[in-house]
């Protein structure tokens, strides 16, 4: 059994990481500071569960304060896997400098501290986002992403940056995972899957930018969690690695299908509120998958249905009164 340190833990995707590390019965240090990106108890209650768990031990601290960061146990672990970050496009476009502190700064704090640790194994979230409009899909990990469309993208490309230069100068073993629009139970309130159920179970009209046409690789949480367990046992048993991994779904999914296959599901015939093209957004985001399939064996299993099926479980009993 190994020990880990999960940063992020009580976001969306690092919940679910920490409660399946648990499961398996390794033991989980947890680092989150509760960011104001979205309410404080939304997280607390996404590790409410796991909170009092032997194995487990919470850690509030902001890593974008290496004073902070100074405290983060790394004694005993044996991969650390950086999740923690402000997510989001549009509102990186509004608070650039906010995300350089939470993506950018806490990165190379966490990765200094690694280093005066001795420590080398470190699993990062990166993002489909720094694909920014490629000509061509599906979006393969050596393409060029000199092009970054929005403050967030620039932050986690440059993150992947840093991470090479660490393994270069310190032998630091590193995966970059970017995620493709990761949607299931406990899904950030920001996200569309989340938003438009909440409207719709409001009566309220959804807002859907552009015509519709925009496509999104969703990904069910609990199969990019498969994929972050499998990069994790990777660095954990490899050394000289680095690498960058699409942990998508390689199915992108169409705006007008997306709110369809909702309306199916729920039952709710949608409001639609027409809005023009944000900017910062993309056309498509589309995962080839070869890389994470041939290196990690990993392979995507939940359908779109299915998945916001268990996504409206989850709200169901979240938010009963909505
Ligand atoms: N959800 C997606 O679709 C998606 C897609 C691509 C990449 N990602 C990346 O995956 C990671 C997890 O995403 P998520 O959707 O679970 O987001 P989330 O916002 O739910 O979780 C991120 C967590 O990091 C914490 N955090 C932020 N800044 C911090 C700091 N300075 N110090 C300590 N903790 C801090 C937040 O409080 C939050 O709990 C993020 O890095 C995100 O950019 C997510």
């Amino acid at each position: 059994m190994s020990t880990y340190l999960v940063t992020g833990c009580a976001g969306f995707i690092g919940s679910h990481l920490t409660e399946k590390l648990l499961a398996s019965g390794h033991t989980v240090y947890g680092v989150d500071n509760f960011d104001p990106f979205y309410p404080r108890n939304i997280k607390e209650r996404n590790i409410s569960a796991i909170r009092n768990h032997p194995q487990f031990q919470f850690f509030e601290i902001s890593l974008s304060d290496y004073q902070m960061v100074r405290r983060v146990p790394l004694d005993e672990v044996d991969v650390v896997i950086h999740l923690a970050g402000k997510a989001g496009v549009r509102p990186s476009i509004q608070d650039p400098n906010g995300y350089i502190d939470a993506n950018i700064v806490a990165t190379q704090n966490i990765l200094n501290r690694m280093r005066d640790a001795g420590k080398k194994k470190l699993v990062f979230a990166s993002s489909s986002s720094v694909y920014g409009n490629m000509p061509e899909t599906p979006y393969r990990e050596d393409m060029d992403v000199s092009n970054p469309i929005s403050p967030y993208a620039f932050t986690k490309k440059a993150c992947e940056l840093i991470n090479y230069t660490f393994h270069h100068l310190y032998g630091m073993d590193i995966l970059n995972l970017r995620f493709f629009t990761v949607y299931g139970p406990r899904q950030r309130p920001d996200l569309a899957i989340h938003k438009f159920i909440h409207l719709m179970k409001s009566g309220r009209p959804i807002p859907v930018f552009g015509d519709g046409s925009t496509s999104r690789d969703y990904t069910f949480v609990a199969d990019t969690v498969d994929g972050i367990v499998r990069a994790i046992g990777y660095v954990e048993t490899n050394s000289g690695v680095y690498d960058i991994i699409n942990l998508g779904n390689n199915t992108p999914i169409s705006l007008n299908d997306l709110i369809g296959t909702i309306a199916k599901v729920s039952g709710i015939t949608p409001v639609i509120d027409r809005k023009p093209m944000q900017p910062g957004d993309v056309n498509i985001t589309f995962a080839d998958i070869s890389r994470a399939q041939n290196l990690l064996g990993y392979q995507p299993k939940t359908k779109l249905e299915d998945g916001i099926r268990s996504f409206m479980t989850w709200f169901d009993q979240q938010y009963p009164s909505v």
